[in-house]
């Protein structure tokens, strides 16, 4: 049923500019019109300033006018399955609530499933501000 969302990270790792890690990473957004926004991670020669794949596809999302993650997968031809890093375990949490699906993805496709709350448990939001 996710095979879709799978795919499209898929195709987003094979853009990722990682020179450096040499640690290809796609990630593919569910938005909540149905819309997948994807994105691959994306280095820098000064280090610090590369950012995930994860980001690039929420900065897809928001460009495309949606706002609301229903799920996400994250692709990287790693073992063990990588997860979200932390940084973007909070900005997905800005558009997804702890019920929202995070797909870890393989080269066989999505291997494990698991909930936004597992990752991130007692996150910090907008409700505390
Ligand atoms: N990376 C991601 O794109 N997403 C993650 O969830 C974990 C890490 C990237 C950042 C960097 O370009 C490379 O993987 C190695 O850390």
């Amino acid at each position: 049923m996710s095979n879709d969302l799978y795919l499209a990270a898929l195709q987003a790792m094979a853009k990722s500019h990682s020179p450096y890690s040499r640690f290809p990473v796609g990630a593919a957004i569910r938005s909540g019109t149905g819309t997948i926004y994807a994105g691959c991670n994306i280095e820098n020669a000064s280090f610090p300033e590369g950012w995930c794949a994860e980001t690039s596809a929420i900065a897809h999302m928001i460009m495309g006018g949606d706002t609301a993650i229903t799920e996400i997968a994250v692709v990287a031809k790693r073992k063990p399955l990588i997860t979200p890093c932390g940084g973007c375990r909070q900005r997905i949490a800005e558009f997804a609530d702890p019920r929202t699906v995070v797909h870890l993805c393989g080269t066989n496709g999505i291997e494990q499933s698991v909930s936004l709350g597992d990752l991130l448990p007692k996150a910090f939001g907008q409700e505390a501000l």
